[in-house]
């Protein structure tokens, strides 16, 4: 018998400040477009000491087991996947199921790979459910992270921060994956990098992107392998992109998941011809690849043009928009997903969507939730950046949030609202 596996809920928490980068680019001399446009960044989450990765996990998931009044004796395993963990031994999936009051009786664990590491969770959890041995338990798997890079930098636009944490059952009302389906690539390049020690990611702004194409043409050929040995994609002289409603692409920056599909375009159209990408064929086909881009792409990109970079969390974060937005019109079809780790290591997988998806996203009032935060200057965001990461700036927990409250003794303190 097909057991059914997938995100049957997801919920979402972002710090509660941000950045316009209207207000970032007149700073920094630069002419606003190339930020909104250029990068089709409008504005960035600004994290505070306080808002930390443990802070926001715990934060998301407490949503999560609210909203869907999950009894917590049926979680069996908890996974976070992050980049910007608080402690080199101690998981953040620890902190959190300790905050929640979770049973001892679960699996708790991190996964890192970069952007990557909350998709390899939410794999191992998928594999943990259909191999039997969840024995009908569910796992949590959380994606959060704080992008930071450095002041005057080119990598300072494509900040950002915020926690998705997701549902992962045989009852996935929200996205049913395709197991078995899902195409792999990896890497050994330096892209982006964080040494141990430093706050702020090492990048090669350009070569990462180039990396990332890279990476995305090797999942997807793989993906669309396994598609068609499945049947799960139609001989029918469509591009097999095109046969997937709308596709979720991991979003350092907005303009980051349009040159992504541009580029899935351009690997069918080669494999459909049998021969190299041409200027000519480029010319022609960039009319039909921006109607695709607006079509397929840009409803996925609501909740990220306006948070920014979330690291592992950025991919889930376009599910969750797309689903807000389009979830009701997409139930029964299928969409596909694009998870980037620098490194690197990536992901194309698919999924069906759930007929409740829309419905439930919806009542998560997400847009709302962005609409509350506070807008900061470009002197608050400076100190905020600049404040000793273990003093945080403000120790009160609003109500049904968590809150990093300092060190005492090496060990980090936390306060729930
Ligand atoms: P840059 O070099 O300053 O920007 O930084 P640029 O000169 O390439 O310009 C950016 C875009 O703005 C270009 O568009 C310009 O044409 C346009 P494009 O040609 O690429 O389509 N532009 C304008 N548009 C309108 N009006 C104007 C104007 N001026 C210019 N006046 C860069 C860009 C992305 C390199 C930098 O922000 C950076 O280093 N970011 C961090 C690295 C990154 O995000 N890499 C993405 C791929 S790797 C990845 O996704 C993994 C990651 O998430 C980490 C992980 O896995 O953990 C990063």
């Amino acid at each position: 018998m097909k057991i059914r596996v997938g995100i049957e809920a997801l919920s979402i928490a972002v710090p509660h400040r941000f950045l316009a980068l209207e207000d970032l680019a007149r700073a920094r001399n630069v002419e606003p477009a190339k930020y909104i446009a250029g990068l089709g960044v409008s504005q960035m989450a600004v994290a505070e000491p306080g808002e930390d990765t443990v802070a926001l996990a715990a934060t998301a998931a407490a949503r999560l087991i609210k909203n869907e009044s999950l009894d917590p004796q049926r979680i069996g395993m908890l996974i976070v996947g992050t980049e910007t963990g608080v402690d080199h031994s101690k998981p953040v999936a620890s902190f959190v199921q300790g905050l929640l009051k979770l049973p001892a009786s679960m699996r708790t664990f991190d996964t890192q790979h970069a952007c990557y590491g909350g998709t390899a969770g939410l794999m191992a959890a998928t594999e943990w459910i259909v191999s039997g041995s969840a024995k009908g338990k569910v796992a949590i798997v959380i994606c959060s992270d704080i992008a930071r890079y450095g002041l005057n930098t080119a990598g300072e636009p494509t900040q950002g921060g915020g926690a998705v944490a997701m549902l992962i059952s045989d009852n996935p009302e929200l996205l049913e994956l395709d197991f078995g389906v899902n195409g792999t690539h990896a890497s050994n390049v330096h892209d982006f990098w964080r040494p141990i020690g430093h706050r702020e990611a090492q990048v090669d702004g350009h070569y990462s992107m180039q990396c990332y194409l890279d990476a995305l043409q090797g999942s997807y050929r793989s993906w669309k392998a396994n598609a068609a040995a499945k049947e799960i994609l139609r001989p029918d002289g469509t591009l097999p992109s095109e046969q997937l409603a709308k596709i979720a692409y991991h979003v350092p920056f907005c303009k980051m998941a349009k040159k992504a599909h541009l580029h899935v375009r351009r690997v069918d159209t080669e494999d459909k011809l049998g021969h190299a990408w041409t200027p000519e064929l480029e010319a022609e086909e960039k009319p039909r690849s921006e109607a695709s881009f607006k079509r397929q792409v840009e409803p996925t990109l609501s909740l990220c043009s306006k948070v920014g970079n979330v690291y592992t969390a950025s991919l889930y974060l376009s599910l969750a928009g797309l689903l807000e937005s389009e979830g009701d019109a997409l139930a029964g079809k299928r969409i596909g997903m694009f998870s980037y780790g620098s490194g690197s290591s990536s992901e194309f997988f698919s999924g069906v969507v759930g007929p409740r998806a829309g419905a439930k996203v919806r009542a998560l009032g997400l847009s709302a939730l962005l609409e509350s935060r506070e807008r900061v200057s470009m002197e608050e965001y400076e100190r905020i950046f600049n404040h000793p990461p273990s003093e945080p700036i403000s120790t009160h927990a609003a109500p049904g949030t968590f809150r990093f409250v300092g060190v005492e003794n090496h060990r980090r303190t936390y306060q729930e609202g």
